[in-house]
């Protein structure tokens, strides 16, 4: 029996906390901060359930680097860190991040609230390294103002493609999360006619449809993240959400998970190198990763072994 932590298949949030850490230099983890993580589910839940219409979810991983600490030897088999993408023309920078919370719900003071305790209970051994609060635009809209996770899977398919399952027993209700966060050039953006923005991501602005085959360039956002292998498509699953500060950055915080980290990996390299046919993603013309991490989400069952 494999449980996935609660913030990975429910349907998309209105706001979302995205905190990164790493280890402080000297400190491993210890027994406290493996207890604490163990508990994380439980005091989600009761946060969840004592306030009903919250709809709060949270969501603890751990990098390939940490990862020995909290598991000595064993490991998800496919458990690698954030790519480095040979040939890549645009940014796709790896920030050493060790442990990352993901907490969205409908209302953001218990985002807050929670990670602020998370923070100050794990800072004997962690520093936080980015924290990003993310919210919905309109109907959920990227800042460009294009509907983004429209092709997001649904229903009993969110877990067939989120969780891993009977291909590595140990680790099954787990999941391989990648963050990146995208800074958008909204100045170049906003002067891009409308007809251009649409050649861009490869779907139409106000009615978000897809642009037929022969008006969708293939340097499309669409066009370079839709990988066909094996007469199937390569999926993930996304809970991205808009950031960012009036005149500040804003963007887009990128944020997927999958039962592999392959997938990630290959839309990203057909994004941001010209290796497969000379072409990137024009998105990146606008937009660039600053910060981009990867990490193992593992079931409660396997979060709880923690605590032992
Ligand atoms: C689709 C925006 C980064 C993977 C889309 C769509 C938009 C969008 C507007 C179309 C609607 C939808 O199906 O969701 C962005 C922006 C990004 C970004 C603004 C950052 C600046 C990424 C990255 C990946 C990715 C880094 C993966 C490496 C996908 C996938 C789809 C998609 C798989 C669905 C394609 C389909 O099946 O039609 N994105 N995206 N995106 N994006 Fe992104």
């Amino acid at each position: 029996m494999s449980t996935p932590q609660s913030g990975i298949l429910p349907a998309a949030s209105s706001h979302g906390l995205f905190l990164l850490f790493r280890r402080r230099l000297g400190r491993r983890a210890d027994a406290e901060l493996k207890a604490l993580f163990a508990s994380l589910p439980a005091q989600a839940d009761a946060l969840a359930a004592a306030n009903p219409d919250s709809q709060f979810y949270a969501v603890i991983g751990f990098g390939a680097e940490v990862w020995p600490e909290f598991y000595p030897g064993e490991k998800p088999v496919l458990l690698r860190s954030f790519p480095r993408i040979p040939g890549a023309i645009h940014p796709a920078p790896s920030t050493s991040a060790d442990v990352m919370l993901h907490l969205r719900a409908e209302r953001y003071d218990l985002l807050h609230e929670f990670a602020d305790q998370v923070v100050q209970a794990s800072s004997h051994c962690l520093d936080v390294i980015e924290t990003t609060h993310g919210f919905r635009y309109r109907d959920s809209r990227d800042l460009t103002g294009f509907v983004d996770g429209t092709e997001n899977p649904e229903n009993e398919d969110r877990a067939r493609v989120a969780l891993v399952g009977s291909e590595d027993a140990p680790w099954a209700g787990g999941s391989y999360l990648h963050v990146q966060r995208y800074v958008h050039r909204m100045e170049t953006w906003n002067k891009l006619p409308v007809k251009q923005q649409e050649a861009v991501i490869g779907r139409t602005k106000e009615s978000n449809e897809e642009l037929p085959d022969e008006d969708k360039p293939l340097t499309a956002h669409i066009s370079r993240v839709v990988i066909e292998e094996n007469e199937q498509e390569l999926e993930i699953l996304r809970h991205s959400l808009p950031y960012g500060t009036p005149g500040g950055d804003q963007g887009l915080y990128f944020a997927s998970y999958c039962k592999t980290p392959a997938n990630f990996e290959k839309m990203l390299a057909k994004m941001v190198a010209p290796t497969s046919d000379g072409r990137v993603d024009h998105l990146l013309n606008f937009s660039r990763a600053v910060s981009g991490a990867a990490f193992f989400v593992p079931s409660r069952e396997a979060l709880a072994r923690l605590a032992k």
